[in-house]
């Protein structure tokens, strides 16, 4: 019995949210703490910390936008573009499209690159679209509209070139797929918490460095105005208020990024492709072909085509209504064509896969052992 109105407990292994350990739901549930209390303000020196090590940057600006992965994007478009800067958009995906959407927004000259769904972009593309002076260029890392991983080599030196900045989107690939921010010389970056960090949805970690700071001449929206908002996150003695920080969200996200450096990144990498392989190689067996090409697959996020005859919707809402088990649908040119299978974080691991794996092979009809050996095989 609850004293509260209870929601169902799923099993989210689809496009994020990601499962949440009860360690965090733990910190999440404990006192509010007030935005300025010295208690909340060393957490908040924690976070930035941990976020730097997770990053894997030096730089001072590393923090949490108190909003969800889009507001790290707002952040980014709003203090580090300028109208009519001229930036190039890798679009290969819906995250891609919606940086465009954005960055037209702010009055930008947008230059797309573009590669179809489910293919990254060719390296040299996107550098032969850095010819002519440009401002920023800018790309997913992990598109998890179709699973794929954007290579980030050769992109900084294109940029260097024109003195051009280098931003990416790690929203789905922070903490799941390789990725050293200082090593790829990317000069600002967005994450969200609901994915490989294992937070619930809420903040979207976000760092930048002084080159990139060095653009910042103000905000078009109030809210997301990087430089009142690194008075508070960064003010030396004095922190100036200016939104009510989600205190028990941060405190949440610190207890996430802790667990993380427990594991530590390199073992967390690997498991995370060890736990795509193993089920990718168990859903072929039922059927389920991978999107990506080999060598372009984000592990995170395991897209899948649906073999002929398989109800699309149906099956998907027999997974979550009888098993409790989320799984994501696609979008565009995908959709209704292609199932979005979380492997992130805490999802990463032998037991929900396998759980996920006997459902579908019950709601297909069929037999779950040979599916199940190649599951246990790949993690072997
Ligand atoms: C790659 C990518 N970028 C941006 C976002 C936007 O994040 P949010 O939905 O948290 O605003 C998402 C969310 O799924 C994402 O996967």
């Amino acid at each position: 019995v609850t004293s509260f109105a209870a929601v169902p407990e799923r099993l989210l292994l689809g496009s994020g949210p990601s499962p949440v350990p009860q360690r965090v739901l733990d910190a999440l549930a404990q006192p509010t703490l007030g935005h300025l209390d010295p208690a909340f303000v060393e957490v908040m020196e924690e976070v930035a910390e941990l976020l730097r090590a997770t990053f894997r940057t030096a730089n001072r600006t590393a923090f949490p936008v108190s909003a969800t992965g889009s507001g790290g994007m707002q952040t980014m478009v709003d203090n580090l573009i300028r109208p009519d800067d001229r930036v190039i958009v890798g679009v290969n995906g819906l995250f891609g499209e919606r940086m465009s959407d954005a960055l037209t927004r702010r009055g930008a000259e947008v230059v797309r690159v573009e590669a179809e769904w489910g293919r990254a972009i060719p390296t040299e593309r996107l550098v032969a679209a850095a010819e002519d002076p440009f401002a920023a260029l800018f790309v997913v890392h992990g598109e998890t509209s179709t699973g794929v991983v954007q290579p980030l080599d050769a992109l900084a030196e294109a940029c260097a070139q024109h003195g051009a900045l280098f931003m990416i989107d790690c929203v789905t690939s922070l903490g799941g797929q390789p990725l050293d921010l200082d090593a790829a010389g990317v000069d600002a970056a967005f994450s969200g918490a609901q994915k490989c960090l294992n937070c619930p949805p809420g903040l979207a970690p976000f760092t930048a460095n002084d080159r990139a700071l060095e653009r910042v001449q103000g905000s078009p929206s109030w809210y997301f105005d990087l430089r009142a908002v690194l008075d508070y996150w960064e003010g030396d003695g004095a922190r100036t208020y200016h939104h009510t920080a989600p205190t028990n969200m941060v405190v949440a996200l610190r207890e996430a990024l802790r667990i993380v450096q427990e594991e530590g990144l390199e073992p967390r990498w690997e498991r995370h492709a060890k736990a795509h392989e193993a089920l990718r190689s168990a859903l072929a067996q039922l059927g389920f072909e991978r999107v990506a090409p080999e060598g372009e697959q984000l592990h995170p996020l395991l897209a899948v085509r649906i073999p002929e005859g398989v109800d699309y919707n149906g099956t998907r809402a027999a997974l979550l209504q009888d098993h409790d088990i989320e799984i994501a649908a696609a979008s565009g040119p995908f959709a209704g064509q292609v199932w979005r299978i979380g492997v992130m974080g805490e999802g990463a691991r032998p037991e929900p896969q396998e759980r996920l794996v006997r459902a579908l092979a019950r709601e297909l009809g069929v037999d779950v052992t040979v599916a199940l050996d190649a599951l246990h095989d790949g993690w072997a």
